[in-house]
């Protein structure tokens, strides 16, 4: 079984999605061991309650230094003893030392077809307002492992979506996440749970 965390800050439809997901066995092998949000009014934190999933607010603004948050965070990642850690809307960055300690162990869901609309700024919906201000006519959504870069690790998958006429930034989002985000989430965590994905010098390599 993976035993997997779940970091957000927000709504939660991802995690959603993997709960779904897991519930529906199209996850195998996984449990989902607790969802963690810097955010104490996260509704995400709502929806592992639902499920009687373990969930816990740890956020930046209650310690004095971004170090001492940092120590807290990963002490409470490491209590749980993860296999593998799942940034589903997160928006904290991440420390250092545990990107370092937990080495292709974490993934993210980027709301864009990377190297696309990535990087530094590049957040929610305002992936989206760039899109449309740019005038792209195809956008999508990335899973990739995390490393020191801001969007920078290993891509796991990629999945297309088509702007639209009279697309606004709302509407563009929601399809994203419909089409894309929501399907190559847990198609990831499926695929780690059952020993498919191997990174090579950076490169991800999906067995059949
Ligand atoms: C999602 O669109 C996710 O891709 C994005 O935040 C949203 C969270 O929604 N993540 C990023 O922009 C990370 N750079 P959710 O809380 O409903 O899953």
């Amino acid at each position: 079984m993976l035993k997997v965390v779940v970091l957000v800050s927000g709504g939660g439809t991802n995690l959603q999605a993997i709960i779904d997901a897991v519930e529906a066995k199209t996850i195998t092998n996984t449990e989902i061991i607790g969802v963690i949000s810097n955010n104490k009014n996260a509704y995400a934190l709502e929806r592992a309650k639902q499920y009687g999933i373990f969930g816990k607010c740890i956020s930046p603004k209650e310690y004095d230094t971004r170090e001492a948050f940092n120590d807290a965070f990963l002490e409470e990642v490491n209590g749980l003893n993860p296999d593998l850690i799942v940034l589903a809307g997160f928006l904290v960055v991440i420390p250092e030392q545990m990107i370092k300690q937990y080495e292709n162990k974490i993934i993210n869901i980027h709301p864009s077809l990377i190297p696309a609309f990535c990087g530094k700024g590049y957040y929610g919906l305002k992936v989206h307002e760039k899109a449309l201000e740019r005038g792209v006519k195809v956008v999508g959504a990335t899973v990739h492992f995390v490393d020191e870069g801001t969007d920078t690790g290993p891509i796991i998958l990629q999945k297309a979506v088509s702007v639209q006429q009279g697309d606004t930034p709302e509407i563009l989002q929601r399809r994203v996440m419909e089409e894309a985000e929501w399907k190559i989430l847990p198609e990831a965590i499926h695929l780690i749970a059952n020993g498919k994905i191997k990174v090579e010098n950076r490169q991800v390599q999906i067995e059949g």
